[in-house]
């Protein structure tokens, strides 16, 4: 039986470590720090609900934490969004290449943490999104400090996927608690796999 070295969901090409391209950057020394090593499937929940809550053409969108990039590449091709990544793992940003070329789509990415992103730097962002990325305790004062830049700097919604690990429970505990707009949304997908959590939307 042949090997399955990649799959096709919600429009995209997912590639696996058995693909050949990925174990090439592998062996040339791309190897993620901290779990960008494949792609995780809390995106899924929030590409299920911008599917039915779609974002305007114009939306500049950032995802933060973005490892393989794939929450931004579905933007990009499913909206024509303009799409940057982040992430503080430089060995994920060729994974982020390899599939915006798997998917003949545009998205751009650097290295940098959730605390560089300055007031200005967010300005030129209307959309923050992230995936699985609130894992460890730190990083629940991180994205909730970043949620008040992201307000000075105008940005119009944030929205976090997570499978509902404590992190980001407390992270969705103190935004319902402390700030206006912000609301949780509880996903449960049967396709394109088996997935479960919550998606913490901020409208600052
Ligand atoms: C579990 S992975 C999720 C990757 C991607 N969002 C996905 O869903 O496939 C977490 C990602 O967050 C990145 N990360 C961890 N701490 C970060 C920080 N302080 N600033 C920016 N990115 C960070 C990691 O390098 C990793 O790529």
């Amino acid at each position: 039986m042949a090997v399955r070295t990649h799959r096709q969901a919600f429009g995209l090409k997912i590639l696996n470590g058995r693909h050949p391209r990925v174990r090439q950057l592998k062996r040339d020394g791309h190897v993620a720090e901290i779990h960008g090593n494949k792609f995780w499937n809390s995106s899924y929940l929030i590409m299920s609900h911008l599917k039915k809550n779609p974002l305007p053409k114009r939306s500049r969108v950032l995802e933060i934490g973005c490892g393989w990039g794939l929450l931004g590449l579905f933007c990009a091709k499913e909206f024509g969004n303009k799409v940057h990544g982040i992430d503080a793992d430089e060995n994920v940003l060729p994974y982020l290449e390899l599939h915006a070329e798997m998917n003949k789509a545009k998205m751009t990415g650097e290295k940098k943490t959730f605390n560089q992103l300055t007031v200005d730097y967010l300005k030129d962002f209307d959309v923050i999104l992230g995936a699985d990325i609130c894992f460890w305790d730190e990083m629940t004062k991180q994205l909730y400090a970043l949620m008040g830049r992201a307000k000075k700097a105008g940005v119009k919604q944030i929205m976090i996927s997570d499978p509902c690990r404590p992190p980001f429970n407390d992270l969705a505990a103190k935004c319902q608690d402390k700030l206006d707009n912000a609301e949780v949304v509880e996903k449960f997908l049967k396709r394109p796999v088996n997935a479960s959590g919550e998606i913490l939307i901020v409208r600052p």
